[in-house]
């Protein structure tokens, strides 16, 4: 697709010149570059980004090194085709609190805004340039009031198609990455730091978070963020994430799903293999809702390989009974099935913050989890704790390291 968009962006990009050079005169050149070409206006450079995508004699949009466009209001780039935007400088979104409050796009999942929405069909997003969220102030903001809603740095709506790749986005305010309604969603070579300067925690600074999308890859990238590197989110089907280093964040999560009474999620066709997971609240984790008045759904064919994990409070977890006590669990079960999970070969050292434990498989009661396999879990806590411990409840566990799990308790 790359390579298709390439050598179409070369043969109009020769096509104009040739056009050009035979009957143009050189005002409408410089004119037709300029518009393709951003540079800084001294003011919001929101208008003319969207000038840009919007006209299909840029196929390509280009912002050149060195160059910081500052947004200052919101970014509606959705139902774009064959668009290359070459990020080679920086997009800066403002830090105008009061401007995004009111004017951010809004999301009723998760109560969630955002600064942009790209979208359409064959787009590139790649350059080697850099996306900042200007978080700090949206830190010490959530700090001294929870319920500010934070923007999302990108945020890819009803994409097809799409590669982002080459960029390195900083100071996301919150979710770095959501893919809504996508298909066919490549994001790879991508650098994230989401880290507060003041004693604020840069918090909810998800990777990335997948919602009714289907096919879609991360791969070769680093993480340094305050929570979820990934997280699958409801109807996320068919995704491979692959070689990634997240640092402090909160695992490569399935969930939280259920959540939602009348709500039927899908989790289906997850691949998350050669990941480096360090100074984390999670590795690998599923967690779904139970108790009363919560939603549905399905959990199927998860597989998380060749986890190096250092510093994890908890290395291998699924949590079925999500924010639910054990007695409210045990007389609503969850009604979010898991079903066929590999965690394969997955090693390094917990944290302590759970003592021995390494693993813990807590499902809710009557079958709701089936197929769990585990094989080469060989994760340690600190030496001080002794052997590494193996917990599960209401599971059968299969697979080379089950016995290490023991009989786990099932209640009825
Ligand atoms: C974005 O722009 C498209 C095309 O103009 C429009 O249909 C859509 O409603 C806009 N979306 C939002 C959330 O404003
Ligand atoms: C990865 O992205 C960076 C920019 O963040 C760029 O300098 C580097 O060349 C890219 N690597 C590859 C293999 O494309
Ligand atoms: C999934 O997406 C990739 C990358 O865009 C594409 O090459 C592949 O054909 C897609 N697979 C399917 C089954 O559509
Ligand atoms: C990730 O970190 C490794 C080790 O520091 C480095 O070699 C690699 O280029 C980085 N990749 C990205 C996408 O930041
Ligand atoms: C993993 O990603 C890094 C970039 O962070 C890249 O340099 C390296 O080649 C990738 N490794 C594999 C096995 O693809
Ligand atoms: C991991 O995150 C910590 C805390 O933000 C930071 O100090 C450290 O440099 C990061 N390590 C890497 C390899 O990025
Ligand atoms: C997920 O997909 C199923 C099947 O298409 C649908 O019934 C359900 O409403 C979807 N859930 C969400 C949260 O979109
Ligand atoms: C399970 O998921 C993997 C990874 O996405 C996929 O390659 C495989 O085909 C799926 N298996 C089934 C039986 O659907
Ligand atoms: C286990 O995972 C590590 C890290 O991803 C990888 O280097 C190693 O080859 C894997 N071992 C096996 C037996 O697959």
């Amino acid at each position: 697709m790359l390579v298709t968009l390439a050598s179409r962006t070369l043969s109009l990009y020769v096509l104009i010149s040739v056009v050009l050079a035979v009957s143009v005169p050189p005002a409408l050149e410089s004119r037709a570059s300029g518009a393709c070409t951003l540079e800084a206006s001294g003011s919001d450079d929101a208008p003319a980004i969207l000038a840009a995508a919007a006209d299909t004699s840029c196929p390509t949009v280009t912002i050149p090194s060195g160059t910081t466009l500052s947004i200052q209001s919101k970014l509606n780039m959705t139902g774009l085709s064959n668009k290359h935007i070459d990020l080679q400088g920086t997009i800066k979104f403002s830090d105008d609190l009061d401007y995004w409050k009111d004017n951010a796009f809004t999301f009723s999942f998760q109560d969630q805004a955002a600064f942009w929405l790209l979208g359409g069909t064959n787009i590139v997003l790649d350059g080697g340039g850099t996306l900042d969220g200007s978080g700090q102030a949206w830190y010490d903001a959530f700090a001294k009031d929870d319920s500010t809603v934070r923007p999302i740095l990108l945020t890819l709506y009803q994409a097809t198609d799409i590669t982002v790749q080459n960029i390195k986005m900083i100071n996301g305010p919150e979710w770095i990455n959501f893919v809504n309604e996508g298909k066919n969603v490549v994001f790879r070579n991508i650098t994230i730091t989401a880290v507060s300067t003041s004693s604020n925690d840069a918090k909810n600074t998800d990777g990335w978070d997948i919602f009714r999308s289907d096919n879609v890859t991360i791969a070769d990238s680093n993480i340094t963020n305050g929570d979820d590197c990934v997280s699958f989110k409801p109807n996320s089907t068919n995704i491979l994430v692959s070689n990634l280093s997240c640092n402090g964040s909160h695992g490569i999560s399935v969930g939280s799903l259920g959540q939602y009474a009348g709500e039927y999620d899908i989790v289906e066709n997850v691949l998350a293999t050669n990941i480096r997971m360090s100074n984390a609240q999670n590795g690998a984790r599923i967690k779904a809702w139970a108790g009363k008045d919560v939603g549905s759904g399905i959990v199927k064919n998860i597989t998380f390989e060749g986890f190096v994990e250092s510093n994890v409070d908890n290395p291998v977890i699924i949590d079925q009974c999500y924010e639910t006590s054990s007695s409210d669990c045990t007389k609503y079960p969850s009604n979010t099935y898991i079903e066929d999970i590999w965690f394969t070969n997955i090693s390094g050292t917990s944290s302590g913050k759970e003592k021995a434990v390494v693993a813990s498989l807590s499902c809710s009661p009557d079958g709701r989890c089936s197929d769990i396999n585990v094989n080469g879990i060989t994760v340690t806590p600190p030496s001080k704790y002794g052997e590494p411990s193996f917990q599960c409840q209401n599971v059968d566990v299969s697979g080379d390291d089950a016995s290490l799990f023991g009989t786990c308790k099932t209640t009825s």
